[in-house]
């Protein structure tokens, strides 16, 4: 039986977080990931105004002190004013981890040229790999399934739990041991 593990969800949308949206994002999130995993998942969760301290905040509380191994952000990573996600990300993040960027823009870019738009970049704190999704729900399932195969190698490494893909859904790589 895979290990239970946690997972943070941010859906970083001021009208979300005021109640003028339904948080779409952040449940498209829940589900997909619900679907990647094997592991019995327990999610902390969060819907939060686009504020750079508030959602620093988030982060480190998610990464540190609810254990999570992951948390993925919705939204948040365009160029307008209050758009400071990645910010966040960067500012909380002891490495950056731009090949999930890359990787995400370049799929996106195959379905939209608005997608270059997206500043969305991974970092990670402690033993939690954080990672930016843009907030349209489309683009949740178009750059999960683009990066997740790396995912579950990359807690790996970082000495997070043992991530156990779904292979029905999603077939992610991890390197024969040297
Ligand atoms: N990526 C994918 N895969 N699909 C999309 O529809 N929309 C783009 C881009 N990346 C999009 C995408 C658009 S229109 C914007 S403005 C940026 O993501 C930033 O979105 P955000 O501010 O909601 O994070």
């Amino acid at each position: 039986m895979p290990e239970q593990i946690k997972i943070g969800i941010i859906n970083v949308s001021d009208r979300a977080s005021a109640g003028v949206y339904e948080d779409i994002p952040g449940q498209s999130a829940k589900e997909i990931l619900s679907d990647y995993l094997l592991n019995p998942v327990a999610f902390e969760y969060a819907v939060i105004p686009d504020e750079q301290a508030r959602i620093e905040a988030q982060l480190k509380q998610m990464a540190d002190d609810d254990g999570c191994c992951l948390v993925i952000t919705t939204g948040g990573t365009g160029p307008a004013l209050r758009d400071v996600t990645p910010e966040a990300t960067e500012a909380v993040s002891e490495k950056l981890m731009p090949g999930f960027g890359e990787l995400m823009r370049a799929t996106s870019l195959q379905y939209v040229p608005t997608a270059i738009l997206s500043r969305q970049t991974a970092g990670i704190r402690g033993s939690c790999l954080i990672v930016n999704l843009p907030g349209k729900p489309k683009a949740i399932r178009e750059c999960l399934e683009a990066v997740f195969p790396a995912v579950p190698y990359c807690i790996d490494l970082i000495g997070g739990p043992y991530l156990e893909s779904n292979t029905q859904h999603i077939v992610c790589f991890r390197p024969k041991s040297k």
